[in-house]
């Protein structure tokens, strides 16, 4: 069965036709960044109207790339939540007519989900019913969270970010290091030349007591509001100068260490409460170099198979959308007028 995807939850408007369960046949993504680079983040606004001129030539991209014709489509998946509000309607209401037009099931997916599966897209992982349970890692511009997954629909929350997201701290640190927005890849490409031991950033422990997590265990919780502070304080006492290259790789690589070595440490203590089978990893910042050095190293030392997403689908994307639907979970709508958006982030799991 041939299954559209539909994504907007945030900023990029993207269609995807896959083949069920996980054979992606065409994948399109049409990136707003540069439409929301000019204000050093996503303008929730700019994103919906984005997505209203976007979607329609997204969706062509994708039927035509796909090789498909719209009577090939047995099933449309959409992102329903989480993610803004104005953006993920776009989407949403594109796919209620799309159903009523063609037919044929309409699928919510939840956007995390998406990422949970992401790296099962690729032709040589396993299918994941061999793989179950596994550890997932989604780590994005706004989401850091470890999920046990024990089956398609079958999803535990063991940790989450009590502030901002990795990805969030990564595109702060470069604000303030003067690499332009989103900076996660520019801090990535200055470590590479850059001493990680040369400034101790913060680990960003969260402690346990805090009220913060509610039942979670802390120690499989991310803070990563701390490190981009000191990150502050720290130009503020010593600023950089323009021409000084070295030490501006210096402060990037330690920073980047920051965040990598907080996630793997959250990872290896998540990996050791659970009996998994595998860890696997989506979301933008697992294009990450240091992350996914850290994550091999960390799971070649226990023995445990990772599965990381193929650079295409680290993003937001359809085929992933497609994807939780291809593998039978998602929410199968039967009042599809009735649907809504589910921006909250308190309905991840
Ligand atoms: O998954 P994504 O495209 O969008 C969200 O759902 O948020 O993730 C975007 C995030 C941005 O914060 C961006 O800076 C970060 O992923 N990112 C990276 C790298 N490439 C993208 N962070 C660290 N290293 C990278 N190479
Ligand atoms: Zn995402």
């Amino acid at each position: 069965m041939m299954i559209l995807g539909i994504e907007t939850s945030c900023d990029e408007t993207a269609a995807a036709v896959l083949e069920a369960p996980l054979r992606v046949c065409s994948s399109v993504v049409a990136s707003q960044v540069a439409a929301h680079a000019a204000y050093g983040g996503v303008v929730p606004e700019l994103a919906c109207r984005e997505h209203v001129k976007a979607l329609p030539l997204v969706l062509d991209e994708a039927l035509v790339e796909s090789g498909c014709g719209w009577g090939d489509i047995g099933a449309i998946a959409v992102t329903y939540g989480p993610g803004l509000a104005g953006a993920l309607l776009t989407g949403l209401a594109a796919a209620q007519a799309l159903h009523v037009r063609l037919g044929v099931p309409l699928v919510a997916v939840n956007h995390l989900h998406g990422h949970l599966f992401s790296a099962f897209l690729d032709p040589a992982s396993p299918a994941p019913d061999t793989q179950y349970p596994f550890l997932g890692l989604v780590v994005s511009g706004g989401h850091t969270c470890l999920v046990r997954v024990a089956g398609p629909g079958d999803y535990e929350l063991l940790g989450t970010t009590v502030d901002d997201a990795a990805g969030e701290a990564f595109d702060k640190g470069a604000n303030l290091l003067g690499l332009g927005y989103p900076g996660g890849h520019r801090i990535d490409a200055l470590s590479r030349d850059g001493n990680a031991h040369a400034v101790r950033f913060p680990r960003g422990v969260v402690k346990p007591g805090s009220g913060l997590t509610g039942d979670l265990d802390t120690r499989c919780c991310f803070s990563f509001s701390g490190v981009k502070t000191a990150l502050r304080y720290h130009l503020e006492a010593d600023p950089l100068d323009a021409g000084n290259a070295g030490r501006l790789a210096d402060l990037a690589a330690s920073y980047q260490a920051a965040i990598v070595d907080a996630l793997v440490k959250r990872v290896g203590y998540a990996l050791e409460g659970g009996s998994f089978r595998a860890l696997a990893v989506g979301g933008g910042v697992s294009l990450n170099r240091g992350l996914r050095g850290a994550l091999e190293a960390l799971c070649g030392a226990r023995g445990i198979r990772l599965h990381l997403t193929p650079p295409a689908y680290c993003g937001d994307n359809a085929a992933m959308i497609a994807a939780v639907a291809g593998l039978g979970a998602g929410r199968q709508i039967t009042d599809v007028a009735a649907l809504d958006v589910e921006p909250s982030p308190a309905v991840l799991f």
